[in-house]
């Protein structure tokens, strides 16, 4: 533990600038990065070693020291979500990039459920079979479909923009699953869409919906075996590290070209996490601290018959491995069920300042979220029985109603009177 603290205090002092010869020395060793080309230089840091001093480590063949030292520096990141966010936007404004946004329009969008109904939807042998000739049937046209139709959403409409975090709101049974799953591009094929959905004017067919979007699903699903920090870790080496790479290279070049030396703290996060061995482990590492993970990394998620994390905790598990890949499109479906208010309004509060600073788009389902989670949304759309009664600004929403003729009492929630609006409007 004495040498976990000594190269975390090492570390620090890289950047804490109280010693002239550091200063001195970083400055020698930034203007031998400086000369690399581009290439080389997204994938070297400078890295203070105990005993050795500051060193440069090529990211792609670090020793397992130098992997230690590096996980020590970078994890400020997570401890000060806001400050990191901030530092990279600066990053990024002051070579002039600006970070893909998404926009997601929906018009007239309908779902429908087309199933059996009663003892013939069983999946029994004889349903199988049957379904499967009936299947083959209906696509010859000789005989008629026998499936009931169930409308699900009804010609809804509206615009998810970036920068705006969205509350999405609604008796349970409204459609709100429905309506975040077809968002999301991810509706199982027992459900039908029709309508235009578009993500900045694409349509789902011209690009890969699950590359751009992800919905958190609101059951979990996990292996009970593995600990938390091995499924997010599977979650981020699976699902890749998006534009990360693509995005160093781009500022790497433009900061050599204006002669801007990056801040030291936000360059190394940075290139651990586009290059290396290391970098699922460093998104790993921040994302469960962000999320208030890191007390049970090392506990193994379980399930009915094996004891392991609890509910609440298992609710984020699922957030964070959806949270592990930059620059997609949140659709979250009830995070809130299982967890205490004022765990959800941590997490909902570290997502919208990633919208925000960022420039993200998500919207998310909460089941009664308390005052203060509510005051966190810039958006509100208020589902009720598969209709859109509001889509638009949170701060509209009570003088919307109040035009109906609905008034909240005074003494009592907004998100709870919008749900007993929904009733009453049905
Ligand atoms: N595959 C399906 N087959 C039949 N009905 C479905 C199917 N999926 C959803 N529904 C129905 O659609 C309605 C909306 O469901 P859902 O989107 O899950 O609502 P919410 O998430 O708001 O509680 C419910 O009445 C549900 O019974
Ligand atoms: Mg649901």
């Amino acid at each position: 533990m004495d040498d976990l603290g000594e190269t975390h205090a090492f570390g620090r002092s890289l950047f804490s600038r109280s010693s002239p010869d550091y200063d001195e020395e970083e400055a020698l060793r930034w203007a031998a990065l400086e000369k690399l080309p581009t290439y080389d230089r997204a994938r070297t840091a400078v890295l203070a070693m105990p005993g050795e001093g500051l060193k440069e480590v090529n990211l792609e063949k670090l020793s397992a020291q130098e992997k230690h030292a590096l996980l020590q520096l970078v994890a400020w990141v997570g401890d000060d979500h806001e400050r990191f966010l901030s530092k990279f936007k600066d990053r990024l404004d002051r070579v002039g990039i600006q970070l893909p946004t998404i926009e997601v329009r929906y018009e007239n969008l309908n779902v429908e459920a087309q199933a059996h109904v009663g003892s013939r939807g069983l999946p029994t042998i004889l349903n199988t079979y049957a379904n499967i000739l009936e299947g083959v049937a209906n696509a010859l046209h000789l005989t008629p479909n026998r499936k009931q139709k169930i409308p699900i959403l009804h010609n809804v409409s509206g615009i998810i923009k970036p920068h705006r975090m969205t509350l999405l709101l609604g008796p349970p049974g409204a459609g709100k699953t429905s309506l975040l799953l077809a968002l999301a591009g991810t509706l199982p094929s027992s459900l039908k869409m029709s309508g235009d959905l578009t993500y900045n004017g694409h349509t789902m067919d011209e690009f890969v919906p699950r590359r751009s979007a992800a919905y958190v699903s609101q059951h979990d699903m996990h292996m009970a075996e593995l600990t938390v920090r091995e499924t997010v870790n599977f979650s981020a080496k699976c699902q890749g590290i998006g534009h990360r790479f693509d995005l160093l290279m781009e500022l790497s070049r433009r900061e050599k070209e204006e002669h801007i030396k990056p801040d030291p703290e936000i360059d190394i996060y940075m290139k651990a996490v586009a290059t290396g061995d290391q970098k699922a482990e460093v998104v790993t590492n921040h994302i469960l601290k962000v999320l208030g993970l890191d007390i049970c990394a090392d506990i193994m998620i379980g399930n009915n018959m094996l004891r392991g994390i609890s509910g609440g905790q298992k609710k984020r598990v699922t957030t964070a491995e959806m949270l592990v890949t930059p620059g997609r499109a949140l659709f979250m479906d009830e995070i809130s069920t299982g967890l205490d208010s004022s765990t959800t309004f941590q997490i909902v509060n570290s997502i919208r300042q990633t919208i925000h600073i960022i420039g993200g788009t998500a919207v998310i389902a909460l089941l009664q979220p308390a005052p203060e989670t509510y005051e966190l949304f810039d958006d509100i759309i208020l589902l009720s029985d598969g209709h859109v009664v509001y889509n638009g600004p949170r701060q509209y929403v009570l003088e919307f109603f109040e035009i109906m003729g609905f008034k909240c009492p005074k003494r009592k929630g907004v998100a709870d009177f919008l749900q007993e609006v929904s009733f009453a409007s049905l």
